[in-house]
């Protein structure tokens, strides 16, 4: 299937905000029609495949944090893989509703990434962001957030294309915190096509990382 006109507007639209309370108002707007546009007709594969990475090292019982959840796409693929207690965090109240429809968190809340989370030290065993580490969207210093609210042991996992890792700051943010001692690196990917049948030029990567302190 080709991209669609439509969908290449919208995603414009999204990318072209300016502040997080334009981008936060967009998503609201764009949150029932998300799953039909990017799930359904863009084949996004970031949920499932992260989801699967995280779960093959992590208990079933384990407390997960869903960064940037959106509507949600990555909480249905841990509940299908057995997960029970995942907590959801987005910019955008809408998507977190159409989130919530889905039964698979435990807990869901407004946060920003890139600012304090309303969380204590350690309050997860994992944390999962898929789709989110990306233009214009959560910055870096999220990073910094993820290891403070992930236990030491616990694991970070992360969907991310790889051009965006480089032009981000991403590869100097998470080189820095491996040097700092902070994390350290369990698993990279292999680059991997995000969209398959729709953009198969576009591709993707999953990181995992352990926390260290
Ligand atoms: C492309 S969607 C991905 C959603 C979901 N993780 C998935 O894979 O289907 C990006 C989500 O990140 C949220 N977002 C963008 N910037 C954010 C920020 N700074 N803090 C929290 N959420 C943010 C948006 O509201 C949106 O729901």
């Amino acid at each position: 299937m080709m991209a669609n006109p439509a969908h290449d507007e919208r995603l414009k639209w999204i990318y072209g905000s300016k502040t997080n309370a334009e981008l936060e108002e967009r998503y609201n707007q764009w949150a029932d029609l998300y799953d039909k546009d990017v799930e359904d007709d863009l084949g996004f594969m970031g949920p499932k495949i992260v989801a699967a990475a995280l779960a093959e090292s992590v208990d079933k019982t384990s407390k997960v944090l869903d960064a940037g959840a959106g509507t949600g796409a990555v909480g249905e693929a841990l509940a299908a893989l057995g997960f029970e207690h995942i907590t959801a965090i987005d910019l955008s109240p809408g998507m977190l509703e159409v989130a919530s429809a889905k039964g698979a968190y435990e807990t869901l809340q407004r946060e920003v990434l890139g600012e304090t989370l309303a969380f204590e030290d350690d309050a997860f065993d994992a944390t999962i962001c898929v789709g989110t580490l990306t233009v214009g969207h959560a910055p870096r210093s999220s990073l910094d957030e993820f290891v403070r609210v992930t236990k030491v042991g616990g694991l970070i996992a992360s969907g991310m294309r790889p051009d965006h890792y480089e032009t981000g700051g991403f590869k100097q943010k998470q080189e820095a915190l491996e040097n700092e001692g902070r994390w350290t690196l369990v698993s990279r990917s292999a680059p991997y096509q995000m969209m398959p049948t729709t953009e198969p030029e576009l591709m993707y990567e999953t990181w995992i990382y352990e926390v260290l302190v």
